[in-house]
């Protein structure tokens, strides 16, 4: 029994049913599955919006798919969504509610947090944000010269920037080309550095991005920025009036730092740092998609959140992949899962998606404050192909590891392709296929030695197969599409958080290292004792100081 009353997970039914399962099951072997159930290619796909998702190349039968939608009803996955969309604080450890999915909501929808319908505000900032952008787009708000802004840089982290920054690489080819935006994160200065070396600061504006306004990484770029900028230009405050705006839920810091809180696009506590690149944050890809886009791409959201909210168990896309990382995590020892796009524009979606996935459920604390027995999030990882192909996806054919895999890909090119390289779509598209054919179905011994392979290679040549993916194929990456993506992993996420019995919401893990961060800075700089340094820090810190001549 858990401490909150509920049955402890890896003791339900359930569960036990599902543990006994794959003890059943053995070695489930494609090959076979498919020859015994020849529409399985077909049977065991689903649609979602624009989304076509194959899930037949996995390891499970009906059986499994049932006796994982019983653990979701066991473990009320559905009540706690309906939680959420209600506006519930289901994020109990910072006591907020979860409403990332009002941010996309249609403008008559109401939606209350404390008997307040959030949805007017939520578009009046849209609005805003709207105006703003079409103002940067047309030229009308110019720098404090009168120039046209050309580059917009936008300083934040986390949240506050892997959202934005995918987003601008996945529709950069719906961005006004006459602007370029660049993201700024690290606080290493050189992030900083060769992001504004080239630049005019007449023509460029900051979007210094942060819930918090707190954020020691922000605040020091988003100083630094402050005086590149006033270096370059006379004018004080009334320059960086027109060179820095600002996204938080944090008017009062917003306002100590010197921006004008009428420069400030707010959003508010319901809205995690992961979820929010939807809200306000997402200010520097709207001036580069223009406002119509990115309202097409919260449609895109919002289509996946109704479906998520609605659709049966049986056809619900996001419980279905939630489940299946169930299984492959809690029941087959995956320790990991790969997140491959066939598409160069979703090169930075991996990246987004580890916070996504490994900030909201890394947790081995479960809701009721007790240790979880079981395992939780996976490590979340992968790059676009066909570029992993010739990296590590020789480990995924015939490494000693279970490493389930989403492959992401798209019917088109984008329209703007040359016609020579639209016809390397194909070419793409070919390996997409074969990635999750080779993977499933592998290639037996007698047919490598069937190619004359000599005997004391067939080993090396031989690929076992039965490994698991989903292929996920739309006609094309439209904003629409985007959106349906990211609310589909957002919703995943949260399948398995509720199953998990984590709160996915929170984040305390990345506080430690902060604090410690803080604490050490003096002993760097100035040489300062810090009480309680560990010995192998201490002498790290003692030779830190020496190379740098201290
Ligand atoms: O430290 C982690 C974190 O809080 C993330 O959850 C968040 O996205 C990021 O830092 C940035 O936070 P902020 O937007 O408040 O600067």
């Amino acid at each position: 029994m858990n401490a909150d009353g509920r049955t402890r997970l890896d003791q339900t039914p359930e569960w036990t049913a599902l543990a006994k399962h794959r003890e059943e099951l053995g070695n489930l072997r494609l090959r076979e599955v498919f020859a015994a159930h020849p529409d399985r290619g077909t049977a065991y796909t689903l649609r979602v919006g624009d989304l076509y998702i194959d899930y037949s190349k996995h390891l499970v039968t009906d059986d499994t798919l049932r006796l994982l939608r019983e653990l979701a009803v066991a473990t009320d996955v559905f009540g706690l969504r309906d939680a959420m969309f209600r506006g519930e604080r289901i994020n109990t450890t910072e006591d907020r509610a979860v409403l990332h999915t009002a941010l996309r909501a249609p403008r008559d929808a109401v939606i209350e947090v404390d008997g307040e319908n959030v949805v007017p505000g939520v578009h009046a900032v849209l609005d805003r944000m709207a105006a703003f952008a079409d103002r940067v787009r047309s030229g009308e708000w110019t720098g404090h010269t009168g120039k046209r802004i050309r580059t917009v840089v936008n300083i934040g982290i986390g949240g506050s920037d892997l959202g934005p920054a995918m987003a601008y690489e996945a529709l950069r080819a719906f961005t006004d080309r006459d602007l370029t935006v660049r993201f700024v994160s690290n606080v290493d200065g050189s992030d900083l550095h060769e992001a504004l070396r080239d630049l005019d600061p007449a023509e460029t504006l900051f979007i210094i991005a942060s819930k918090t306004f707190t954020t020691i990484e922000t605040i020091t770029n988003a100083t630094s920025a402050r005086t590149w900028l006033l270096n370059a230009l006379d004018g004080g405050e009334a320059a960086v009036a027109k060179h820095f705006v600002a996204l938080s839920t944090n008017a009062e810091k917003v306002a100590d730092f010197g921006i004008d809180t009428a420069n400030m696009f707010e959003f508010w506590d319901w809205v995690g740092g992961r979820y929010s690149y939807d809200s306000a944050i997402g200010l520097s890809l709207m001036i580069a998609i223009g406002p119509d886009r990115f309202r097409e791409m919260l449609d895109g959201f919002h289509l996946v959140d109704d479906h998520f909210r609605t659709a049966p168990a049986e056809s619900n896309v996001p419980l279905l992949l939630g489940l299946l990382g169930v299984w492959y995590g809690n029941f087959l020892g995956a320790q990991s899962h790969a997140v491959l796009p066939y598409s160069h524009y979703l090169s930075k979606f991996t990246a987004y998606l580890q916070q996504l996935d490994m900030e909201s459920n890394g947790k081995y604390v479960g809701r009721d404050g007790r240790e979880v027995q079981w395992q939780t999030g996976p490590v979340v990882w992968g790059t676009p192909g066909t570029n992993g192909q010739h990296a590590y996806y020789q480990l995924i054919h015939q490494g000693t590891k279970l490493i389930p895999a989403d492959f992401i890909g798209f019917a088109e090119p984008v329209a703007e392709l040359s016609d020579a390289l639209k016809a390397q779509h194909d070419l793409l598209m070919a390996n997409f296929f074969a990635q999750t054919q080779a993977l499933a179905f592998g290639k037996t011994p007698d047919e490598v030695r069937a190619e004359g392979v000599p005997e004391e290679l067939v080993p090396h040549k031989t690929f076992k197969g039965d490994h698991p993916t989903t292929t996920i194929l739309a006609r094309e990456l439209t904003p629409s599409v985007l959106g349906q993506l990211v609310a589909l992993y957002e919703h995943k996420v949260f399948v398995q958080g509720a199953i998990w019995n984590i709160d996915s919401f929170d984040q305390w893990g990345v506080e430690l290292g902060k604090v410690l961060a803080k604490r050490v800075e003096p002993a760097l700089t100035e040489g300062a004792d810090v009480p309680g340094l560990d010995a192998s820090s201490r002498a790290l810190v003692a030779t830190y100081r020496e190379l740098r001549g201290r």
